[in-house]
């Protein structure tokens, strides 16, 4: 289990957390919601420790992550798979190079048992063939894919997610939804979303939390969620510019 323990995170006169608070339990899908600029990327860093808190902290089965040394750090971040907001392929390397990467560079895994591996992967992700493709040539779905099965490539416990479906057409939502569900299903990984997409949201969650002015004001099932009397989240979740999260 991860949990993040009252934590705080400025950049400069800028505070972005101010005490979030959050349980991550194995197995679940916990999707993040929460206006743009509110700290969703921001929290989902620190949980891989790409960024520090000022204060507070994150344990995983009881261990302080900040208290890891740099061979401890590196073999916790390897229990993870990450998909970055925009994906963050290389544009340099084709898909079986970035999708590859970790394998090359961090494991003695022979050459021949990477590209096995890595068209495995690409297959998961619905993308068989496209090897020797530069991100170039790929649609954002596409790219996304890919980087999901960069995600996946180290078969990790653990994948995180940041806006998976974002400037997606409904369709290839969709169809990442279902993915991301079915690698709960096949791989049993435990999986934290960021998303603003509620259609998604709803979809793929064992629980929802929303952050707002910094801190976890609310985590729930998604009819939890549907039915709580909290104005905020209700606001959000029906997209409303009238309530008490202003606008603008
Ligand atoms: N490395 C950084 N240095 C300085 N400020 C940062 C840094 N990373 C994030 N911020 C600031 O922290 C705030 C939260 O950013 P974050 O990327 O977490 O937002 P978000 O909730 O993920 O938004 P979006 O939905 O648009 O992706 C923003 O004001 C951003 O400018
Ligand atoms: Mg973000």
């Amino acid at each position: 289990m991860i949990e993040v323990v009252d934590l705080h995170k400025a950049f400069g006169s800028n505070n972005v957390l101010k005490g979030a608070n959050l349980k991550i339990e194995k197995g679940e899908t916990l999707t993040i919601i929460g206006r743009s600029g509110v700290g969703k990327s921001v929290l989902l860093k620190h949980i891989v420790r790409l960024l520090e808190p000022d204060s507070g902290y994150i344990q995983i089965d009881g261990e302080n992550i900040l208290d890891f040394d740099r061979k401890q750090l590196m073999a916790y971040r390897r229990r993870f798979g990450m998909l970055f907001q925009g994906a963050a392929l290389f544009d340099s390397m084709t898909v079986d190079e970035n999708v590859g990467l970790s394998l090359r560079e961090h494991t003695n895994t022979p050459e021949e048992e990477v590209k096995e591996i890595v068209s495995e992967k690409l297959r998961v992700v619905g993308m068989k063939g496209i090897e020797n493709l530069k991100p170039a040539e790929l649609s954002g779905g596409m790219k996304k894919r890919v980087g999901l099965a960069r995600a996946i490539s180290m078969n990790p416990e653990f994948i995180l997610y940041d806006e998976p479906t974002t400037g997606l057409d409904p369709i290839m939502a969709d169809a990442i939804n279902d993915l991301i569900i079915r690698l709960r299903e096949e791989l049993n990984v435990t999986s934290i979303a960021v998303t603003h997409d509620m259609t998604s949201a709803y979809k793929i969650s064992d629980r929802i939390a929303m952050i707002y002015e910094g801190e976890i004001i609310f985590a729930g099932t998604p009819d939890e969620v549907k039915n709580t009397d909290n104005p905020v989240v209700q606001q959000f979740i029906r997209g409303e510019a009238e309530g008490p999260i202003k606008a603008v």
